[in-house]
């Protein structure tokens, strides 16, 4: 797609320039570094879109020493004169996302209709939701999904059972007064048999239509938006959230978030179709880390200890401490297969610094049966054993290398192998958070 995008770009092919629309996808279980990556990223990008999941997302960035915590709104707001959307695909909680720009603006960040932009029909986050989220979970008991609480699984069923709220009734008082009441009658009817707490509509309306007012000079029909912008020349970054094995078809169901997260999302979730995507570009940690419940083959207390030891790996939205384990090829692999991943940014290198024998997972074990792809069924995924092989760790710094060859060949060896391992370009390595510890390579 790329090559052709290129051609077409040289034959100056028409009115419609072709530019390079990136797919940013996390090729585990998200935390993959995203935001960092996003906004490195960005400073080519004129348009950043979101197109999947919640405020469940945490993205971190990092900018001259000063840490900014995304949830709804694209890591692209942090540099000037980038056109930030919020695409159909999205779940967005109003009284978060207030906050949320409210919080930016105080850090001296400008946000206008003139850089973010809300689509029209993306479904809205709920009181409910959140409620039913914590209720179904505490239901479950032990075998809980570890949910954010966000409400986001609930959202996106009333998507699918075609009563939810979108943007459109949110900014229209009339329209959310009376669809509101109703589910809300509905819901506390559910809450209350689930033995939790019903809502006051009063309450709950006051507060989203407040939100919704405030929210309203930023939505468009951001289909048409994104269109205008790629005939116009605009590349167009499309921000995933999440990671690969969250996805709700491709994941370790039931143990995934409830949306598409790998790059196929990308084109439902903002309106833009397959054949105008250029690149699709897949992160990932040197290691392997997940929040919540659910199988992790590769999962090692080694590893974990030493990175928690480290202060690294807490969850960015629910301070959790995140699973860790050695870097799964098998994952990696799938993920390259499912969202066609061109090239890969790898991040975190430097918190295997100090390891003296790194393990790289290269197969499964399951019995007698050997797996180099990864099996549908959590169960057997959860039983699979991980065939590993070792590399010898480089026990140097990195985070102040600039360059692939400034780090040590122990250390490019190790990104050589896990690209290759995972069937994709090595593109970036990433060695700390800040935007000078990039490399490309
Ligand atoms: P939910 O998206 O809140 O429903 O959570 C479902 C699963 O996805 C849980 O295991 C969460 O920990 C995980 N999850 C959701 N969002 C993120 C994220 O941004 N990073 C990592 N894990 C996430
Ligand atoms: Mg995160």
């Amino acid at each position: 797609m790329f090559v052709r995008g290129f051609l077409l770009a040289l034959a100056g092919a028409a009115c419609e320039k072709f530019m390079a629309n990136t797919i940013l996808v996390g090729a585990q279980w998200g935390d993959e570094g995203k935001g960092k990556i996003i906004d490195v990223l960005t400073e080519t990008a004129g348009v950043v879109v979101r197109y999947a999941g919640g405020n469940n997302a945490g993205h971190t960035v990092i900018v001259k020493g000063k840490k900014t915590v995304l949830h709804l709104i694209p890591s692209g707001i942090l540099r000037k004169n980038k056109l930030c959307v919020i695409g159909n695909g999205v779940v967005l909680d109003p009284i978060g996302l207030v906050s949320e720009m409210e919080g930016l603006k105080k850090n001296g960040i400008k946000i206008t209709p003139r850089n973010f932009v809300l689509s029209e029909t993306a479904h809205v986050v709920f009181p409910y939701h959140r409620e039913l989220d914590g209720a179904r979970e505490l239901l479950k008991g032990k075998n809980k999904i570890g949910t954010t609480k966000r409400g986001i699984g609930p959202a996106y069923g009333d998507k699918a059972a075609r009563v939810g709220l979108r943007v459109n009734d949110l900014i229209d008082s009339a329209k959310l007064r009376v669809k509101l009441e109703a589910r809300i009658k509905e819901n506390n009817a559910v809450l209350k048999s689930l033995g939790a707490k019903p809502l006051s509509f009063k309450q709950v309306f006051a507060e989203y239509n407040k939100a919704g007012q405030y929210l309203k000079p930023f939505v468009q029909n951001t289909v048409v938006l994104l269109h205008e912008q790629i005939r116009h020349g605009a590349e167009v970054l499309f921000e995933g959230a999440q990671g690969t094995f969250l996805d709700i078809d491709h994941g370790t169901y039931p143990f995934v978030t409830s949306s598409n997260t790998t790059a196929g999302g990308a084109c439902t979730g903002s309106g833009v179709p397959p054949h105008r995507m250029d690149r699709v570009v897949g992160v990932m940690k040197a290691y392997t880390t997940r929040v919540g419940e659910g199988p992790l083959p590769t999962e090692n207390a080694e590893i974990s200890d030493l990175l928690h030891g480290m202060g690294r790996e807490f969850g960015a939205t629910t301070g959790r401490a995140r699973r860790c384990g050695w870097f799964d090829s098998v994952a990696t692999r799938h993920a390259t297969m499912v969202n066609g991943i061109d090239d890969l940014a790898i991040t975190n290198l430097d918190g295997l610094d100090t390891v003296e024998n790194i393990k790289v997972c290269v197969a499964y074990r399951h019995g007698k049966t050997q797996y180099d792809y990864m099996p549908n069924d959590a169960q057997v995924l959860a039983e699979c054993v991980p065939v590993y092989v070792e590399f010898e760790g480089w026990r140097t710094p990195t985070d102040k290398c600039k360059t692939f060859k400034q780090l040590p060949k122990k250390a490019q060896a190790y990104l050589k192998a896990i690209a290759e391992l995972t069937n994709a370009n090595l593109y970036i390595a990433s060695v700390g958070p800040g935007r000078d510890q990039t490399i490309f390579v």
